[in-house]
């Protein structure tokens, strides 16, 4: 899908080039395609992600209103702003008497001393760095409000350009009564260049009193889902296809304090019915995100969940001491469990059956918390076992993940986080070589090559591409692996954490060298891997050997993060090779060139056919490059 055919033979003049300039030794690569070594995990590759820049609001949830439920700050009530077109006058502030449900009991109130037909007061919304507009679609919005008297009116609502102040779509509510009711309009755009310059204005014509919740509008979405994802952004996962997502964290499933933890009852059912909650990145969590929302990506994007609940640690070195005082987390973890597997007979299935979703969904993995070896107290043995031991009772097949060794049991799966520069990655891409193979399964449920910003460059995808490989050689005791953090915002004040996969800002996307080392990787995966060895390798190349036996075609992946080119010489043992291979190429002219949201494909995967293949034959790298020569049996 992102690959481009490489220009008039262009590649195999860089080829020859390398070729004559090759400063290194030859590898020898010596692939036994007869002599499977073990089967590859089916679920190595997956997703990762929790609200951090703005991952979710202002990112993949594809709500178009910045602070739809009107939280104040000492700044005020962030991204609204007062209008009073000609001679309208009107002041806006925070109401904490009155809001339309018990989780949003407050609202903004708007005291109207004078407006007309021409002359309209009301409040703006400037977005998420603005408001992507596209001609000819159609916006689906709703908000809450009512009003002090009868005779208030209608409220306007228009999407504005913010440059020529024109109206580019404009719809009316019924006239506002004295009880809160919810309004939804749609707002269609006609023949207009696409931008992301506009706002959302919301006016009265006649003077009064009104408030306003939840104000809420979306573009059309992902497989049309009410309340849904952004398109592109979901679209650029799927080419990844993940097999699983980890959610929801990472540090936000934790909190910095325990009443800031992610209480997944909280983000269920109608968003009026949503408190929303403060999230460790530093900024407020609208929970649009809730838990069934992250059940339907998955489903969308046909994924288990890897369901982290919450076990008694929050990051300010927060903790519930194990026994009597844990019981009522560890019960929300089986409500929790129960919500996503439960039949419609369960009394969580069917919370979930009212909440739009009577199908249950599989489940395999539950973590229990994230990062516990930062939990000071020294309380996750006991935190785990009672987890464990809970769970395991009514759900005996679902397998537990710790996030932290575990004295005196030994945990079903152990979660391995890893935050390197490139250099390191090219020295321990044999990590998991020697690891004992009678303990724990692996889920390497964090891992990135952090140089870049705001996502990562060339060098990174190298480092990345060396550590993949290691990951599919040990893909027997490495079960899953998922990079983080997925998603970033790349506009102004949108990123908290470096060196993240994918970057957007309200109009667009696009993916890093690493995403696209990724999309490669996961792409070209057979389901065993083949012996193999080299020598010559040198320190800064590195390959991974898999097959599929139903697709009779081997998937090697080759990687070189030297400023040199590298030359392998191929012997192919125990298989009859077609003479032509399809080949991947994913390559810079040094480690610092990267893709950004202004220039999106300068570093793309090239799509070539190669000749010659046969049971020995020598192919070589160009410089700073990673490969997936995809060889067909005969
Ligand atoms: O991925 C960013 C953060 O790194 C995660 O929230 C946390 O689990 C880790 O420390």
């Amino acid at each position: 899908m992102f690959g481009k055919t490489f220009a008039g033979g262009a590649l195999a003049a860089i080829l020859l080039s390398s070729v004559a300039a090759t400063a290194q030794l030859p590898a020898v690569l010596t692939i036994h395609a007869d002599k499977p070594a073990h089967a590859v995990s089916p679920t190595l590759y997956g997703l990762m992600t929790e609200e951090i820049n703005y991952s979710y609001d202002g990112g993949l949830y594809a709500e178009m209103v910045r602070n739809r439920t009107f939280e104040t700050t000492w700044e005020g009530q962030k991204y609204w702003y007062l209008v009073e077109h000609g001679d309208a006058s009107a002041k806006m502030e925070a109401d904490k008497t009155t809001g339309p449900s018990t989780a949003l009991p407050h609202s903004l109130r708007l005291d109207v001393a004078k407006a007309g037909l021409h002359s309209t007061a009301g409040v703006l919304n400037t977005g998420w760095w603005g408001m992507a507009l596209r001609p000819h679609t159609e916006y689906t919005g709703s908000l809450y409000a009512k009003a002090s008297a009868d005779d208030l009116g209608p409220v306007t609502i228009s999407l504005v350009n913010d440059n020529t102040g024109n109206d580019v779509a404009t719809a009316t509510t019924p006239a506002l009564t004295k009880e809160w009711k919810r309004y939804t309009f749609t707002l269609n755009t006609g023949d207009i260049e696409p931008s992301s310059t506009n706002h959302l204005l919301l006016t009265v014509g006649h003077s009064g009193t009104l408030w306003l919740q939840l104000v809420s509008l979306f573009p059309p979405t992902y497989h049309d889902r009410l309340n849904g994802n952004r398109i592109d952004l979901m679209e650029k996962m799927a080419a990844m296809h993940p097999q699983f997502l980890r959610f929801p964290g990472g540090n936000y499933l934790e909190g910095n304090h325990i009443d800031e933890r992610f209480e997944w009852k909280k983000t269920i059912g109608q968003l009026v019915d949503r408190p929303t909650h403060p999230s460790p990145w530093g900024y407020r969590s609208s929970d649009g995100m809730g838990l069934l929302e992250f059940l339907e990506w998955c489903e969308d994007l046909h994924m288990e969940p890897v369901l982290a609940v919450y076990a008694g640690y929050s990051m300010q070195q927060e903790h519930v001491d194990p026994g009597p005082k844990l019981e009522p987390y560890v019960q929300d973890a089986l409500d929790e469990i129960e919500y996503v597997t439960g039949s419609t007979n369960t009394k969580w299935g069917a919370v979930r059956a009212k909440n739009g979703h009577p199908k249950p969904f599989k489940l395999t993995y539950v973590e229990i918390g994230n990062e516990d070896f930062f939990d000071k107290s020294g309380s996750y043995d006991g935190r785990y076992a009672q987890f464990y031991k809970a769970i395991k009772a009514k759900y005996p097949d679902l397998q537990l993940i710790a996030t932290a060794p575990i004295k005196n049991m030994k945990p079903d799966v152990i979660d391995d986080h890893f935050y390197v520069r490139a250099t390191k990655n090219f020295q321990d891409a044999d990590h998991y070589d020697k690891t004992d193979r009678n303990g724990p399964k692996i889920f390497v449920g964090e891992w990135a090559t952090r140089e870049g910003a705001p996502t990562p460059n060339f060098g990174a995808a190298l480092g990345d591409a060396a550590w993949m490989t290691g990951l599919e050689r040990n893909s027997d005791i490495v079960v899953m692996s998922c990079y983080a953090p997925l998603l970033v915002n790349v506009d102004p004040g949108g990123m908290q954490w470096e060196t993240d996969l994918i970057g957007y800002n309200a109009m667009k996307s696009y993916g890093s060298p690493a995403y696209y080392a990724q999309v490669m990787f996961a792409s070209h995966l057979g389901d065993h891997v083949l012996t193999s060895n080299v020598d010559n390798a040198g320190a800064k190349f590195f390959y991974s050997v898999t097959a599929s036996k139903a697709k009779k075609t081997i998937y090697l992946k080759l990687v070189n993060a030297s400023s040199d080119p590298k030359t392998v010489d191929l012997n192919l043992d125990g298989i009859s090779l077609s003479s032509t291979a399809n080949l991947v190429t994913l390559s810079a002219h040094n480690p610092e060139e990267t893709n950004s949201i202004s220039d999106s494909s300068n570093l793309v995967p090239v799509n070539t056919a190669i000749d010659g293949v046969s049971s020995h034959f020598a192919h070589t790298l160009p410089p700073y490059t990673i490969q997936v020569m995809e060889l067909h049996e005969e």
